[in-house]
């Protein structure tokens, strides 16, 4: 594939971008009133009964047709704020989220339990092996799955401190490499090996490990279509054995060290209430390291919904590695009303009760700072192999 500049607005600098006037939607009142009155015709339906039909939205729909336009051929990032957050119970939030996604994308399933919509908040001390979005600190730079076109965010509630939202384009690193490191760039064209999280695969369609590398990059039409989750890339090393040449490592740092670059990124904090949208196929995202409340009750705690949006042009295949039959196939495991932050919340509090009781609550291990380099992996696998 040949590895061309991409010249349009999806190749910003975070050093050069004010979210405020180039990538934020003020909700106003009309809208919130349009809102409102979805949500009474929603009433208190599942999170997977919400559609169009069932949280209409009649004028608002050209906004957010026009926002989805901004996704795929703007900057790639939304951020929608200004709503009234204090007038609605978390559950309600959750179902008007959804409502509103639902006119953006089909949610798909998050994980083999088939959630819908995530909750992103470190229960890290009371649940056992939990995945990065239930972890707290910060984070490396990934894109989330193949299965997913638009990645989102709601913020239910805000830390102690700290925990911006930080976000990169992927274009604008992808124009340095071509022009400082070409020959790196080309290692991300051709790619990694993947491999799904232990349990994802056990319920996937797909084998676990990816038959062929997964390329980083590809370019279509001058559009730039990544997938790089730092987890698959990892379960690969340390649990398929695959092992990396040098120039592997170094291109893979390399990406990262872009990334984390003031020149690069863009933090966004988050006010309760605001949702954040991005194009999970060339912007890359991350977090800042945050303090948090001991009672899980009043943690930093997002909602995450994951959208496919079958109007846009496809993923190549090459670079498909979960896929819409995956997800789809989690959804066996999920449970009615999972999902509403009432019942998330009040289960999560029992057990962190439970294990203070017990004096059995969890030290959990902070894999982003574990791995500075990718090189790190394989260390670590061939350390465990030995001893
Ligand atoms: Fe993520």
């Amino acid at each position: 594939m040949e590895m061309k500049r991409i010249e349009t607005r999806a190749a910003w600098k975070g050093s050069e971008v004010d979210y405020r006037t180039q990538m934020m939607h003020r909700f106003v009142d009309d809208e919130v009133a349009e809102i409102d009155a979805a949500l009474k015709v929603c009433g208190e339906r599942d999170i997977a009964q919400i559609t169009r039909e069932s949280f209409p939205l009649p004028t608002m729909g050209a906004t957010l047709s026009r926002l989805q336009d901004e996704l795929l051929d703007g900057t790639g990032v939304v951020l929608m704020r200004g709503f009234p957050r204090e007038r609605y119970s978390s559950d309600e939030m959750a179902r008007i989220y959804v409502g509103l996604g639902v006119h953006l994308g089909r949610p798909v399933a998050q994980s083999w339990f088939g959630q819908l919509l995530g909750s992103v908040i470190d229960i890290s001390d009371i649940v056992e092996k939990v995945r990065g979005y239930n972890a707290g600190g910060g984070q490396h730079f990934h894109i989330d799955t193949s299965a997913c076109d638009i990645v989102s965010l709601m913020c239910l509630r805000r830390a102690q401190s700290g925990g911006a939202s930080r976000i990169v384009s992927l274009s604008a690193i992808h124009n340095t490499m071509l022009e400082t490191r070409p020959d790196l760039l080309e290692v991300l064209y051709r790619g990694y090996y993947n491999h799904h999280h232990e349990m994802d695969a056990k319920y996937a369609v797909t084998p676990p490990l990816s038959a062929n590398r997964i390329p980083v990059i590809t370019q279509t039409d001058g559009r730039l279509t990544g997938v790089i989750d730092s987890g698959n890339l990892r379960y690969a090393v340390q649990m398929a054995g695959i092992t990396w040449s040098a120039e592997e490592i170094a291109a893979y740092d390399e990406l990262q060290r872009l990334a984390k670059s003031e020149e690069y990124f863009l933090d966004m904090n988050f006010e309760e209430g605001d949702i954040q949208f991005l194009n999970n196929r060339c912007i890359m995202h991350a977090r800042t390291d945050y303090d948090d409340y001991p009672e899980v009750s009043r943690r930093r705690h997002l909602l995450r919904l994951w959208l496919r949006v079958d109007a846009w042009p496809q993923r190549l295949a090459e670079q498909l590695f979960l896929t819409d039959a995956d997800t789809t196939n989690w959804l066996k495991n999920r449970r009615p009303f999972m999902e509403l932050p009432s019942r998330y919340i009040a289960e999560m509090t029992a057990t962190q009760e439970k294990r203070r009781r017990e004096n059995s609550l969890l030290t959990p291990e902070v894999t982003s700072s574990k791995y500075p380099s990718a090189k790190g992996w394989q260390e670590e696998r061939d350390r465990r192999k030995a001893g």
